[in-house]
């Protein structure tokens, strides 16, 4: 069994793992988590380990958050440090994914470094049913490497030491080899998330951070402006 100290300790080992590859995470978890800002339905999207969700319950303790991801290893980490989070496990790599979630509309859709493992054609249908998941008024944002030219990151053996490191750890260890996804590694500049989420139905898209190749990028489900979710919606 996981306990919820190992899963911290071992959630705060993933964030250093995941420092080398995007060295502003702390500062681009900072701004989705700002996105929400009240109590709402939120999703996140491949949330692996659940470190962007446990930020989010820091702040917020009244969220309602579901993770998702397809990492039967990622998703036990998750479950051992974040009592009462929902957690789904699912392939974003085909539309079923939509019918595995715990309700059927989110107010705000994030995701973290995770839209680069889909190729160009499917991202662009996965934002179409990520529009069609969102409540009106409801938000999406996604924080990842978005560079304007091919951008070369230093070779590390970071990912792979965590990996051997959580698969001696007797209750992940026969999870570890279960399906993990694989990466298109796709990374179009910030302009091409722009056009793709225009394109997938959603309103004022736009830029929320940018740094050295990464970015947070912010569009709306629909017209009528952010902070409408339901949980700040009067009584009807
Ligand atoms: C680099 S990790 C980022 C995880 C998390 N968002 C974070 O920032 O800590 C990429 C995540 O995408 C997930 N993933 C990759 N392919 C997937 C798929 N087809 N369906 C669901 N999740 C997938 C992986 O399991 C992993 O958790």
């Amino acid at each position: 069994m996981l306990t919820r100290e190992e899963a911290l300790a071992i959630q705060s080992d993933w964030d250093r793992q995941q420092e080398v590859y995007l060295p502003y995470r702390e500062e681009v978890a900072g701004v989705l988590v700002d996105v929400v800002g009240a109590p709402a339905r939120v999703l996140d999207l491949a949330g692996g380990t659940g470190t962007l969700a446990g930020r989010l319950l820091d702040r917020l303790p009244e969220a309602e958050v579901t993770v998702l991801d397809l990492s039967p290893a990622l998703l036990a980490i998750a479950e051992a440090s974040l009592p009462g989070v929902e957690l789904v496990r699912a392939d974003l790599g085909a539309p079923g994914w939509v019918e595995a979630l715990p309700h059927k509309e989110y107010d705000f859709v994030l995701t973290m470094t995770a839209m680069h493992c889909f190729a160009e054609e499917r991202l662009r249908q996965l934002y179409r049913e990520v529009r069609g998941i969102l409540a009106p008024g409801g938000v999406f944002a996604n924080a990842d490497r978005m560079p304007d030219a091919p951008a070369r990151t230093e070779p590390s053996d970071a990912w792979a030491r965590w990996w051997a490191g959580i698969a001696a750890h007797p209750a992940l260890e026969a999870l570890v080899g279960q399906q993990n996804g694989t990466s298109a590694d796709f990374y179009p500049p910030v302009a091409w998330h722009g056009e793709a989420l225009r394109a997938a139905g959603f309103a004022e898209v736009g830029t929320l951070w940018q740094q050295q190749g990464q970015a947070v990028v912010r569009a709306l489900s629909a017209p009528g402006g952010p902070g409408t979710p339901r949980s700040s919606a009067p009584p009807a």
